[in-house]
C-alpha cells in the first residue's frame, strides 16, 4: 500500500523517522520510490537544480505541474508532495486554492506545500485543508523569501525570532498541515517543536531531533555544483557522470567504439 499522509503521523507517534528526498524527473522518481523513500517532494528546488536558476523564485506553476507529472509516472509507493512556486498561493486563499487544485487535478499528487507561517498562509493552509487538499507546511528558511533574508541564512536564532517560528509552527498545526518542513534552524529550536507539535516534523539543516529528514537529492548524490553546508553527499555522482562521458569521448575520438562485430 502506497504512504498516506495520516500514516507519517503515526510514523511519529511509533517513533519511526520519516524519509524524504526531491525529485524533478521520472527516472530520478521511479529510483527513490523503489529504494523504498517515504515521501518524494517535487521541491522548488529543482528550479536551481534542473533548472539552473540562482534562485527558486523564477518557477511557474506551469514549469511545477509539467515536473510533477513526470515524477508521479515513477513513484508508486511514496507520498507525493508538490511544492507550490512563489506567488501561486501567496495572494489569497484563492488563488492558494486554485493553484493547488490544478496540482491536484493534473498531477496526481497526494500533497501540495506552501512555505511560511504568518496569518494569510496560516488562512489558505485551512482553506486547502477544508477543500480535501492536504498540505505540508514550511517553516524556518523559506528559501521563497531569500531576498527578505539576505541570503540563504539560518533563521530562529534569537529567542523572539525562535518563539515567531514555533507560534507560526503551531497555528500551521492548527489549521490542518499534515507535517511540517523545519529548514535551517537551531537544533534545539527544532526539538522544541518536534516535541510541542503533534503532526510530525521534517527536518532540513535543522539538527537530529526531528521526526524526519529531507534532502534535495542532487546534493544527497553529489551532482549539484552547489549545496548548502548542511547537506551530506553520500556519492559523487558528477564525477562519476564525467569520466563515463569522458570515456565514451576518447573511445569514440581512438576509434574504439563502437567495435565491428566479428565476421562469422
Ligand atoms: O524545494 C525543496 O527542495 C524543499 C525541501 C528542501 C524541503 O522545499
Ligand atoms: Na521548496
Amino acid at each position: 500500500m502506497a504512504i498516506t499522509t495520516q500514516q507519517l503521523i503515526r510514523f511519529k507517534k511509533e517513533g519511526r523517522p520519516i524519509v524524504a528526498l526531491t525529485a524533478w524527473d521520472y527516472l530520478f522518481a521511479q529510483l527513490l520510490d523503489q529504494a523504498a523513500i517515504d515521501v518524494v517532494l517535487v521541491g522548488d528546488s529543482m528550479a536551481m537544480v534542473a533548472l539552473g536558476y540562482d534562485t527558486t523564485i523564477p518557477l511557474t506553476l506551469d514549469e511545477t505541474i509539467h515536473h510533477a507529472k513526470a515524477v508521479r509516472r515513477g513513484v508508486k509507493q511514496a507520498l507525493l508532495v508538490v511544492d507550490l512556486p512563489f506567488l501561486s498561493y501567496q495572494e489569497s486563499p484563492e488563488q492558494a486554492l486554485r493553484s493547488a487544485g490544478r496540482v491536484f487535478k493534473e498531477t496526481g499528487a497526494q500533497a501540495v506545500k506552501m512555505e511560511g507561517g504568518y496569518e494569510a498562509i496560516v488562512e489558505s493552509t485551512a482553506r486547502l485543508v477544508q477543500a480535501g487538499i492536504p498540505v505540508m507546511a514550511h517553516v524556518g528558511l523559506t528559501p521563497q523569501s531569500v531576498h527578505q533574508f539576505g541570503g540563504f541564512r539560518q533563521q530562529g536564532k534569537t529567542p523572539e525570532a525562535g518563539d515567531r517560528i514555533l507560534q507560526e509552527a503551531i497555528a500551521l498545526e492548527q489549521a490542518g498541515a499534515f507535517s511540517i518542513i523545519l529548514e535551517h534552524i537551531p537544533a534545539d529550536l527544532a526539538q522544541r517543536i518536534s516535541q510541542k507539535l503533534t503532526i510530525p516534523t521534517i527536518g532540513i539543516g535543522a539538527g537530529p531531533h526531528c521526526n524526519g529528514q529531507v534532502l534535495v537529492t542532487a546534493d544527497l548524490l553529489g551532482l549539484s555544483n552547489w549545496q548548502p553546508p548542511f547537506a551530506k553527499s553520500y556519492a559523487n555522482l558528477r564525477e562519476i557522470v564525467t569520466e563515463a562521458v569522458q570515456s565514451f569521448g576518447n573511445e569514440v575520438r581512438q576509434h574504439q567504439f563502437p567495435i565491428e562485430k566479428p565476421q562469422r
